[in-house]
């Protein structure tokens, strides 16, 4: 037997920066509670442009939680209230019956709005190509031992590359610090050998452009460690501080 579900959804809509907002309310009525929050809001967008209303804005691509694409605040808390868990991989099933839920875009000076619970985060693009680049002639395909990484550094880097982007410890923080965001790229390349090369520049640089995107500081409150989707450990901003 399926279960059923039925939601009051609060949802902030907006039609561009320039323009006043506000929240909408819609009713979604015995929804599957197999549905994601996501495919509800699909369902809803068929309701409006049946309507002839414009439908929700909100941002997606992969939705099995690898591509850091979607991502919006849940009742104040960026891709809702589930541990571990982006924003496309949130059921139904993970809300109360009759409740209410309110959704709104991610809140942080380097992410413009740009409609309804989509903001700009090209800030983090910005960030990740002021780390630079270098070019090496790879020829042929090397042999896979080649460059000898231990199984400890492999694993911790491979954990600090699982950040997918998505901003929401930026959103968490208090300062809008980006430092989780710069540390998790930063210690993914400069655990391993391919990313010695300009390792402590690339540190500078990233520092550098978090200012220039009016990033705030790290003040340690750590709501960035526990809204991350990945789990990315707040100790690396210790490492990022000391490169
Ligand atoms: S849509 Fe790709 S992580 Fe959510």
């Amino acid at each position: 037997m399926t279960n059923k579900i039925s939601l009051d959804l609060r949802i902030w809509r907006q039609e561009s920066v320039s323009q006043e907002g506000a929240y909408v309310e819609y009713r979604i009525e015995d929804l599957s509670t197999n549905l994601s929050l996501l495919e509800a809001l699909d369902k809803l967008n068929e309701e409006l442009v049946m309507n002839g209303e414009r439908p929700i804005n909100f941002d997606h691509d992969c939705r099995e939680g690898i591509c850091g694409s979607c991502g919006f605040l849940v009742n104040g808390q960026p891709h809702g209230p589930k541990d571990a868990t982006t924003i496309c991989q949130l059921y139904l099933r993970n809300f109360r019956d009759q409740s209410t839920l309110t959704l709104e875009p991610l809140r942080a000076k380097a992410f413009p709005l740009i409609q309804d619970l989509v903001v700009d985060r090209s800030s983090l693009d910005r960030l990740i190509i002021s780390g630079g680049f270098y070019s090496v002639d790879t020829g042929s395909a090397p042999d896979a031992n080649s460059f000898k990484v231990s199984q400890d550094n492999s694993s911790s880097a491979f954990q600090t590359a699982t950040c997918i982007g998505c901003g929401a410890c930026i959103a968490s923080c208090r300062n809008a610090s980006a430092s989780l965001f710069v540390a998790a790229k930063l210690a993914h390349l400069g655990q391993l050998p391919q990313g010695q090369t300009l390792r402590s520049e690339r540190a500078k640089q990233m520092k550098k452009q978090m200012a220039a995107e009016e990033f705030g500081s790290c003040s340690n409150n750590l709501d960035c460690e526990a809204i991350c989707p990945k789990e990315i450990s707040s100790n690396w901003i210790s490492w990022m501080n000391r490169e």
